[in-house]
């Protein structure tokens, strides 16, 4: 079996983006196998094109991928004012490798980055995976609301 390789990319993660780097920074069409990953295993990222997938690298605080080989099989990032507050925003593991402690493994890299483990309140939001984030140390908000102002 191939090993497992994550990496915690540079603040908005230059090479993936520019130039598709993978591990061992070699240029493996990363940006397209992101765009795939996020097409088939999350279900609100879908429809992203190269163009927007580079902005939303540029204005990331940190970037985590995670290969197996050549394979993109899970990502993860996050936005951090690195004091107060921060963000994680899409989070995926590719469907047949899931419930493998790999989200897990992804969630943990973006927390223990020095850009937010600092930070005084993290913040996520989530449709049906709150369960696995408890166990990361995430908990209920009851005391405030969620609002959105949505384009369309
Ligand atoms: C949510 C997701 C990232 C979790 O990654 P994963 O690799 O499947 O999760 P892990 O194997 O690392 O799970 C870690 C722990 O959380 C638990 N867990 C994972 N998903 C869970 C769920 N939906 N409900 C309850 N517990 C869950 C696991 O049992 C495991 O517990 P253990 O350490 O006691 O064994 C992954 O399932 C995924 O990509 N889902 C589709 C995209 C998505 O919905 N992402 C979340 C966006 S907010």
């Amino acid at each position: 079996m191939q090993r497992l390789k994550l990496i915690h990319h540079a603040p908005g993660a230059p090479g993936l983006r520019f130039l598709g780097l993978g591990p061992y920074f070699l240029p493996i069409q990363g940006l397209t196998k992101l765009q795939k990953l996020l097409e088939k295993h999350a279900f609100w990222a879908t429809g992203r094109n190269y163009k927007n997938l580079r902005k939303l690298l540029a204005k990331s605080t940190i970037v985590i991928t995670l290969w197996r080989g050549k394979r993109l099989i899970g990502f993860g990032r996050a936005t951090s004012d690195g004091v107060y507050r921060a963000v994680l925003w899409d989070i995926v593991v590719a469907g047949d490798l899931q419930g493998q402690g790999l989200g897990r493994k992804v969630v943990e890299a973006l927390l223990s980055s020095p850009s937010i483990k600092e930070v005084e309140r993290i913040y996520l939001m989530t449709t049906n995976s709150d369960e696995f984030y408890k166990q990361l140390g995430f908990k209920n908000c009851n005391h405030q609301k969620l609002l959105i102002r949505s384009k369309s």
